[in-house]
C-alpha cells in the first residue's frame, strides 16, 4: 500500500520530533531511514504503524486514513523486541492464532518461516531466554509469518552477526520481490540500505527528506 504523510507534527512534551511537510512511501519499495540519535526515525515508523499519536496532519494507508485502514497488513519491529514467556515455536505462531488460523495451517506456516531464517534448532527453546540477536530473529519471524503489506524494520540487524545479516537481508528481498510487500527500515549502517534500499529517507532533527539512490549517482 502507498504511504503519504502531509503536515505531520509530532511533539514529546514541548519539544517538536517529527515535523513532516510531505512524505511519500510508494507500495511495493524498499526505504531506507538515516539519521543521528535522536533525529525522530522511531517515533516517524510508530507513527505510521498507528502506535503513536500526533498534534497535527494526516497519514493516508492507499487514500484511506488510519480507522479506514486494516492495519493487521502493516507490521513494526521493535528496536527493543519483546518476547512471551513461551517457546520460540509459540511466540511465533501467536500472530497467526489470534488471526483465527488452523492448527495445520500454523504448523506449516511457523516452519517454514524458522527454516527460512534458518533457526529451526531454537523452536523448543524458551524465547524470554535468548539471546539478543536471537530474540531480534525471532520478533521478525513473528513479524514475517503473517505475510503483512508493510514491514517496518527498527534497526533490524543491530546485534546480529554477519551471517545471519545476509540470511534476515535476503528474506527481506525476497518478500519484497515476490509479495511486493514495502519496507522501511532505519539503520545506521550505510552499507546495508545501499544493499537494501532504493530510496533513501534522510531524518534531521525530526524533518525528512525523500530521495532515489539512483538518482544521485551512488
Ligand atoms: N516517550 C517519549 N517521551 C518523551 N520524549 C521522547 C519519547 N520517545 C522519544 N522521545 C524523544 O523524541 C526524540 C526522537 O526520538 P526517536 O526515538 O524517534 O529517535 P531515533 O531517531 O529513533 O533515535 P535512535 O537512533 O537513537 O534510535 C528524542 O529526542 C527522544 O528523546
Ligand atoms: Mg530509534
Amino acid at each position: 500500500m502507498d504511504i503519504e504523510l502531509t503536515h505531520v507534527l509530532k511533539k514529546y512534551q514541548n519539544k517538536v520530533v517529527v515535523d513532516i511537510e510531505k512524505a511519500t512511501f510508494k507500495s511495493g519499495k524498499v526505504y531506507g531511514v538515516i539519521g543521528e540519535n535522536g533525529a525522530g526515525k522511531t517515533t516517524l515508523l510508530k507513527m505510521i504503524a498507528g502506535l503513536e499519536p500526533y498534534e497535527r496532519g494526516s497519514i493516508y494507508y492507499n487514500g484511506k486514513c488510519l480507522e479506514q485502514t486494516d492495519l493487521r497488513r502493516v507490521t513494526y519491529l521493535s528496536q527493543t523486541p519483546y518476547m512471551m514467556q513461551m517457546s520460540v515455536y509459540n511466540n511465533i505462531a501467536y500472530p497467526l492464532k489470534i488471526r483465527g488460523f488452523t492448527d495445520a495451517q500454523i504448523n506449516s506456516s511457523v516452519n517454514a518461516i524458522l527454516d527460512e531464517l534458518q533457526m529451526d534448532a531454537l523452536a523448543n527453546q524458551m524465547a524470554t531466554q535468548l539471546s539478543g540477536g536471537e530474540s531480534q530473529k525471532v520478533a521478525l519471524a513473528r513479524a514475517l509469518v503473517f505475510n503483512p503489506e508493510v514491514l517496518l524494520l527498527d534497526e533490524p540487524t543491530a546485534s546480529i552477526d554477519q551471517n545471519t545479516i545476509k540470511v534476515i537481508e535476503s528474506t527481506i528481498a525476497k518478500r519484497n520481490r515476490e509479495m511486493h510487500m514495502t519496507v522501511i527500515t532505519i539503520s545506521h549502517d550505510r552499507d546495508q540500505i545501499n544493499r537494501m534500499c532504493e530510496e533513501i529517507v534522510t531524518m534531521e532533527r525530526g524533518k525528512s527528506n525523500v530521495y532515489s539512490r539512483h538518482n544521485h549517482g551512488e
